[in-house]
């Protein structure tokens, strides 16, 4: 088991380069099934869901490989046949579940175990099933495993009880090739939405609308196979724009799109940072005194979940006390008791943590429960007094793309062991 030691106290310096989004690429590794040909994905971010995923795609008969300094995966999916994900593979990661929509939308079937992923709250797939459908398949969950099949896929008017990322996509991978149109109502409107809607559109999907919270897919005969790259990763640019304030830093952050960025760059700068734009780059410059916000995650374009837990750590050295209320996962809220080990004083009620800015964390031994509790410790880390050993760390290593040498570069003390 590795950990990271941290020595806080160093102000970030210099540039960092923006990795492809984790959460765009872990769909569209998935749909490339829809082409039933080769695809080359590239801006592929080097972390664990994406290797996770390229092993499921050969288990189930593709031939993939990602070369990791080329940021690229030549996935050829002509060998599936069929997709039968059990337990062992679809429990690595939430987004196993994509392979539902996708299989379902190429064979007209797929069964796949419950999926796994972060514990931060219950995670229903109701909206997911509830789609499937209204396209005419059935859906069965017995023993763990979701088995959907349609004698034919038919579009139809789906309105979602929650926008949901993760149903908003697997609906649009199941609609592409299915008789007629399908409408999703109340759609996410996400980045990575965008972006997966842009790969499925250059595979021969007709989609429009994606971004708007009304999706039309014309149903196409067939798709094939084509090069797409991935949009740069906004919620590993906020976790470096927050580092940047942990620390007093002042770095540029290359290969964003500031545009995804302006929920997260509003709140710092009402936190008194600077934030200028250079095109696809941002400089970000930390003030001396942080001021207190108030904080409340809602769907895009509001303030994202992920970074809400690298957030709560960054106020702990605000002025004054700062609300932050989490809307999306009731249970995301399982780094505070690690950053009260630190010597923070934050009071959870329900989904509301209450954060009373203190003089100084110190350093100590904590854990990452998920993936974005481990950002938050990392940032923790970097402003503390002394030496934070993080340990758990696969987490973090599931979704950020070699951060220890990205912070290296930028002059932190951290270290792997
Ligand atoms: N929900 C339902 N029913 C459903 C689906 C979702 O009630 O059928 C609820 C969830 O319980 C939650 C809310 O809707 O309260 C949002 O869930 P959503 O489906 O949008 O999330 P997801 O697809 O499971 C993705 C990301 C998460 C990110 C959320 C929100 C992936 C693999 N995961 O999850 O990323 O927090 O969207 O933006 O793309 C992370 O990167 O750390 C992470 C957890």
């Amino acid at each position: 088991m590795s950990k990271f030691v941290i020595e806080g106290g160093q102000k970030l310096k210099g540039k960092v380069d923006i990795s492809g989004f984790k959460n765009a690429a872990v769909a569209i590794i998935p749909a490339a099934i829809l082409a039933g040909d080769r695809c080359i994905i590239e801006n592929l971010p080097n972390i664990e869901d994406v290797h996770v995923l390229g092993r499921i795609l050969t288990e189930l008969g593709a031939k993939v490989e990602f070369n990791p300094e080329k940021k690229t995966m030549d996935i050829d999916t002509r060998g599936i046949v069929e997709c039968y994900a059990d337990y062992e593979m679809a429990k690595k990661l939430r987004a196993s579940y994509y392979l539902l929509g996708a299989s379902l939308g190429r064979f007209k079937k797929a069964k796949v175990a419950y999926p796994g992923g972060c514990d931060i709250g219950t995670r229903p797939i109701d909206q997911h099933i509830k789609g499937f459908e209204a396209l005419g398949a059935t859906v069965v969950l017995e023993h763990g495993i979701i088995n959907v099949e349609a004698k034919e896929l038919v579009g139809a008017e789906i309105y979602l009880d929650v926008a949901s990322v993760g149903a908003t996509i697997n609906i649009m991978m199941a609609a592409c090739m299915a008789r007629g149109t399908t409408l999703i109502e109340n759609a996410a409107k996400e980045p990575h939405v965008v972006d997966v809607a842009n790969f499925l559109n250059t595979m021969g999907a007709d989609i429009r609308g994606a971004g708007t919270d009304l999706i039309r897919i014309n149903g196409v005969e067939e798709m094939w196979g084509c090069t797409y790259s991935v949009i740069p990763d906004q919620i590993e640019a906020g976790t470096f724009m927050i580092m940047a304030g942990a620390t007093g830093g002042d770095i540029i952050i290359d290969n964003v799109i500031p545009k995804h960025l302006e929920p997260i760059t509003a709140k710092l700068k009402e936190m008194g940072m600077e934030i200028e734009e250079y095109g696809e780059s941002l400089r970000v410059v930390s003030p001396q005194k942080l001021k207190k916000i108030h904080v409340k995650t809602l769907v895009y374009p509001g303030f994202p979940t992920d970074l809400q837990q690298p957030m709560s750590s960054l106020l702990t050295q605000a002025e004054g006390t700062s609300i932050v209320t989490e809307t999306i996962y009731e249970g995301r809220f399982k780094h505070v008791d690690e950053l009260n080990r630190m010597g923070a004083n934050i009071k959870v009620e329900g989904r509301v943590a209450i954060i009373e800015g203190v003089e100084r964390l110190s350093g100590a031994e904590v854990s990452a429960t998920d993936l974005r509790a481990g950002a938050a410790l990392i940032v923790a880390g970097l402003m503390a007094e002394g030496t934070t050993e993080l340990d758990n760390i696969h987490f973090i290593d599931r979704g950020y793309d070699r951060i220890e040498q990205k912070l290296l570069s930028l002059g932190a003390k951290i270290k792997r062991i």
